[in-house]
């Protein structure tokens, strides 16, 4: 469980715990984390609500939140992927 302010992006909260990796990469299988913080890059893919690749420096955060760091998840711009 991870204390946060409501409101706040799952970046800043995952962050502000001294969480870094937030998947792995789907081909090489190296560690991935925050790059842009602006929507851009796609590196902060995480689940959220059971729903794969939510870019964590966009998403607010709520109440209850169900969140998942340190998954490998398929690529957005793989043909067939789904974006968020
Ligand atoms: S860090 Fe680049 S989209 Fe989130």
């Amino acid at each position: 469980m991870v204390l946060a302010f409501e409101g706040e992006t799952i970046a800043a909260a995952l962050l502000a715990q001294g969480i870094r990796t937030l998947r792995y990469h789907e081909d090489t299988g190296t560690s991935r984390g925050f790059y842009c913080n602006i929507g851009h890059c796609f590196e902060c893919r995480v689940t959220v609500d059971g729903i794969d690749g939510q870019r964590a420096c966009l998403t607010p955060l709520k109440n209850g939140m169900d969140i998942h760091t340190g998954r490998t998840l398929p690529s957005p711009l793989k043909k067939g992927a789904h974006l968020p």
